[in-house]
């Protein structure tokens, strides 16, 4: 059963103050977990973890991040303003978005970002929007899509399935082509998994970008500051799974940096990150309520929160643990379907889960939800997004969101149009 930051009592005294449902981080932990990620790779100088802000775009969380030096991964607008507003301007942007609008591009190259390019085409999209007059001082960088060369992961398949990066053929054309247009920082990206839990597999998506530098040296010339590994570092979901060891992840990717840019006196590399779900996702939780026990065919507990809170259960069949403070020992269980109030079936957070017996009024934890939960929030059915709130280390707890109203809902709509 898993151990959660706060028991029922405190639980309550939050839901006094913040109805229900709600996003909790717990910060204490999120501070010990930057620590040892960043201890993993201590051998690295220049190691750096760009949080992907796409996993929880909350300004107060990547100001706690920031506190370990770790920069912002933004796909989109709103993510890079988000890092400019903490204070995450110039090569503390990784700037790795695809298919991307000019002004966006523009935005990046204003804040001094790292731009990632995803694809050949996108050097002239960046030369259109940007026109610019020197790229000195500039950094570029490649997404590297290893099509049929890398085997699959389970939530982003096989990589020449993928829409994201650039052919081995083409990364040396495009790194020929930004050489030649004068710009002399360059690094190189790839983003092969998602929730991998594999350290292998980390460990051999590093080797593969340090043969590709190499190879890449040799025949354009080129000189790499650094390489960025990507994201997708799997947690456990399930109580069966276990958590990555970070150590074991540094000291795997250490003997094939010794064994291939070290061998081949290439000059030293700095190893970038941009995890999200490993960082904030297992420190995060969404509190919600019991409304309604009904039993039909099957038994069925009703929750106040409902897929718009979090969508991975009905997005990819994820299994999130289902913790009820209070009954944790309490030996009476029932299976349910766990579901929210959408005109939707898949609107479960849980299919036939043995869980204690439920009663209306009853705190449910649903855990491993601070990555990727609030952030993938939506408004279908009018359903307003609740609010986030941060569980400091001395204990206090700090709202970092408020919950939407109806107000916010109808905020783009113009009623004044409809009165006659
Ligand atoms: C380009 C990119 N980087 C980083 C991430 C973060 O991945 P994760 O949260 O699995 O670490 C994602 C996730 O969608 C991504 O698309």
């Amino acid at each position: 059963m898993r151990k959660l930051p706060f028991d029922k009592a405190k639980l309550e005294e939050i839901a006094a103050r913040w109805p229900t449902p709600f996003h909790i981080y717990d910060a204490k932990a999120i501070r010990e977990n930057a620590k040892r990620l960043k201890k993993a790779f201590s051998w690295n100088k220049g190691f750096r973890e760009y949080f992907a802000v796409k996993a929880a775009p909350n300004p107060h969380l990547m100001k706690l991040l920031k506190e370990f030096d770790f920069g912002s991964d933004c796909s989109s607008m709103a993510e890079l303003e988000l890092a400019a507003k903490v204070g995450n301007a110039g090569e503390a942007i990784m700037f790795t978005s695809n298919d991307t609008p000019a002004d966006e591009f523009r935005r990046a190259w204003e804040l001094g970002a790292i731009i990632n390019l995803d694809d050949i085409t996108h050097w002239e999209s960046v030369l259109d929007a940007v026109r610019p007059e020197s790229f000195e001082g500039r950094v570029f960088c490649c997404r590297y899509n290893p099509g049929p060369l890398k085997g699959g992961n389970a939530i982003i398949g096989k990589p020449e399935e993928a829409k994201y990066g650039m052919t081995r053929a083409q990364l040396f054309e495009c790194y020929a082509k930004m050489k030649a247009a004068g710009v002399t920082r360059f690094g190189l990206h790839t983003m092969v998994a998602s929730n991998e839990l594999d350290p292998d597999y980390i460990i051999d998506t590093a080797r593969m970008l340090f043969d590709l530098v190499a190879a890449l040296s040799a025949e354009t010339g080129v000189e790499f500051e650094f390489v960025n590994i990507g994201g997708g570092i799997g947690i456990p979901y399930r109580p069966d799974q276990q958590a990555m060891d970070l150590s074991m992840v540094g000291e795997g990717i250490e003997k094939a940096y010794k064994e291939t840019i070290a061998a081949a006196g290439l000059k030293p590399l700095k190893i970038f990150m941009e995890c999200g779900r490993c960082i904030t996702g297992p420190y995060g939780y969404l509190v919600s309520r019991v409304l309604h026990i009904k039993n039909t065919y099957r038994l069925y507990a009703g929750l106040d929160a409902c897929m718009s809170n979090l969508m991975r259960p009905a997005l990819y069949g994820a299994y999130h643990e289902i913790v009820v403070p209070g009954k944790e020992d309490c030996g009476e269980t029932s299976v349910y379907d766990v579901t929210g109030s959408l005109c939707e079936n898949n609107d479960k957070f849980a299919i036939q889960r043995m869980l204690p017996v439920l009663a209306p009024g009853d705190l449910v934890v649903i855990c491993d939800a601070g990555a990727h939960g609030h952030a993938m929030g939506f408004q279908y059915n009018g359903k307003l997004r609740s609010a986030e709130l941060l569980l400091e280390s001395d204990g206090s707890v700090r709202e970092i969101r408020r919950a939407e109203t109806l107000d916010d809902y109808f905020a783009t709509l113009d009623f004044s149009a409809l009165e006659d």
